[in-house]
């Protein structure tokens, strides 16, 4: 397990606004939606493009290659070509500081 101190970003991202980070073999976009920030994998399991390059739309992430969008609480896929759903992570808040594990 790999455990990212990722406060700055939480405190930082402002309304619809992702950022990409790594956290050992894992990619995570941590995006900030209608309903708080969340972590999900960064990579569109359709193929494999990254999503911090797409659009956080309400609590939704809408990936910039064929437009498939996902939960950003669940990682469903709700719009777009047949896929998996995302990878989400748990953010995990302790004394002050926000974490990501994956
Ligand atoms: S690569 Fe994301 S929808 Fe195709």
């Amino acid at each position: 397990m790999v455990k990212i101190d990722v406060t700055d970003a939480v405190r930082s991202l402002g309304a619809g606004e992702s950022r990409a980070f790594a956290a050992g073999s894992e990619e995570i976009a941590l995006c900030r939606g209608d309903s708080g920030v969340f972590a999900v994998a960064d990579l569109c399991t359709h193929a494999h493009a990254r999503l911090t390059d797409g659009f956080v739309l309400g609590d939704l992430i809408e990936c910039p290659l064929h437009q498939a969008q996902y939960r950003l609480d669940t990682g469903e896929r709700v719009e777009g070509p047949e896929c998996p759903a995302l990878r989400t992570f748990p953010l995990i808040e302790q004394d002050g500081r926000w974490f990501v594990e994956t």
